[in-house]
C-alpha cells in the first residue's frame, strides 16, 4: 500500500472521525479516578463511542501474527508501553495510564491518545507525563510540506533525549485514512532531511512512547498484545492525528476537553 492524500471531501471526513476520537477521551475524563478499573473505562468508551455512531477500530483488530485485539481502546498503565488490554484490577493512587482510542465514521478513522493521572502521582511521573507531551509537540510544530519525516523523529528524540528519556524504536506513528494503519511509518527518532517529503494532503499520526528509563520493550507474553518496558521503568504516549495543509498543520484529533499546545508553539 503507499500513501494516500485526502481531497476536500477526505479532509471534512478526517476532520469528524478525529473530533469524535477526542471526544472520546473527553467523556472517559470524570471517570479516570482512583478504584474505577480498565474494564469500566472500555464500557464507557463503547456507551459513548454508540452515542456518537461511531464504531471501534480496535475491538477485533487482527494484524497479521495477533490475536483479535478484545476492546474498544487500549489502557495502558505505569510500565505498559502500548497496546494495554482494559481488565478488571482498579486504578491507585499515583498510576498513570495512557488511553488509545481510534474511532471510525462513515469509512475515516480518528486516532488520539493522553495520559491521565490517577490521583495524585509522583514528581517524575508528572514530568515524564508533561514532557512527553511536549515531545509529541515538538514533533507536530515542524509539520508542513517540504520537511522530511525525519525531521519530525528526530526533533522528538532530541527534546526526548535531551530530558534524559529515551524512544521507544518498535512502534511508530502512521498514516491513516480509510485504514486504521496505512504508509508512512512515522518513527520518533531519525536524522533531519531523511525519509519521506511532506506533501499537502498527508494525514498521519504523531504518537511519541517516551520511557523514563531504558528504550527497550518486551511483550508481556500473556494476551499477545501487551507491550511493557524491559526494564519496568514508567512509560509515556500522546497521540494527535495530524494534517499536511498548504502551509503547516492541521490538528484533526481537538475536541473541548483536549489540552492546550504547550506555549513554545505558536499555532
Ligand atoms: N491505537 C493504536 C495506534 O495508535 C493501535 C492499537 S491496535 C490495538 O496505532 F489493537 F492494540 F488496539
Ligand atoms: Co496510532
Ligand atoms: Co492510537
Amino acid at each position: 500500500m503507499s500513501i494516500t492524500y485526502k481531497d476536500a471531501d477526505g479532509i471534512q471526513g478526517m476532520r469528524v472521525a478525529g473530533r469524535l476520537a477526542s471526544e472520546v477521551l473527553d467523556y472517559i475524563t470524570p471517570h479516570i479516578k482512583p478504584g474505577i478499573t480498565t474494564r469500566e473505562i472500555d464500557r464507557l468508551a463503547a456507551e459513548c463511542m454508540k452515542k456518537q455512531g461511531t464504531t471501534s477500530a480496535t475491538l477485533g483488530y487482527q494484524p497479521a501474527g495477533y490475536p483479535p485485539y478484545p476492546a474498544s481502546l487500549c489502557t495502558s498503565v505505569n510500565h505498559v508501553v502500548c497496546h494495554g488490554i482494559p481488565n478488571d484490577k482498579p486504578l491507585k493512587k499515583g498510576d498513570i495510564v495512557n488511553v488509545d482510542v481510534t474511532v471510525i465514521k462513515d469509512g475515516w478513522f480518528g486516532d488520539t491518545s493522553r495520559m491521565f493521572l490517577v490521583g495524585e502521582v509522583s514528581i517524575a511521573a508528572k514530568r515524564l507525563c508533561a514532557l512527553t507531551y511536549e515531545a509529541m509537540w515538538h514533533g507536530i510544530m515542524n509539520v508542513k510540506p517540504g520537511i522530511h519525516l525525519g525531521d519530525i523523529g528526530f526533533a522528538i528524540q532530541k527534546f526526548a533525549e535531551s530530558n534524559g528519556f529515551s524512544v521507544v524504536r518498535e512502534f511508530c506513528g502512521h498514516g491513516i485514512g480509510r485504514n486504521f494503519h496505512e504508509e508512512p511509518q512515522v518513527l520518533h527518532y531519525g536524522k533531519p532531511g531523511t525519509l519521506e517529503e511532506l506533501r499537502p494532503g498527508m494525514t498521519f499520526t504523531i504518537e511519541p512512547m517516551i520511557n523514563a528509563g531504558r528504550k527497550d520493550v518486551k511483550e508481556l507474553g500473556s494476551d499477545g498484545w501487551t507491550i511493557v518496558t524491559k526494564d519496568h521503568s514508567l512509560s509515556a504516549q500522546w497521540e494527535h492525528t495530524v494534517l499536511v495543509t498548504e502551509s503547516g498543520y492541521e490538528v484533526l484529533t481537538l475536541s473541548a476537553g483536549s489540552p492546550p499546545p504547550p506555549p513554545f508553539v505558536n499555532a
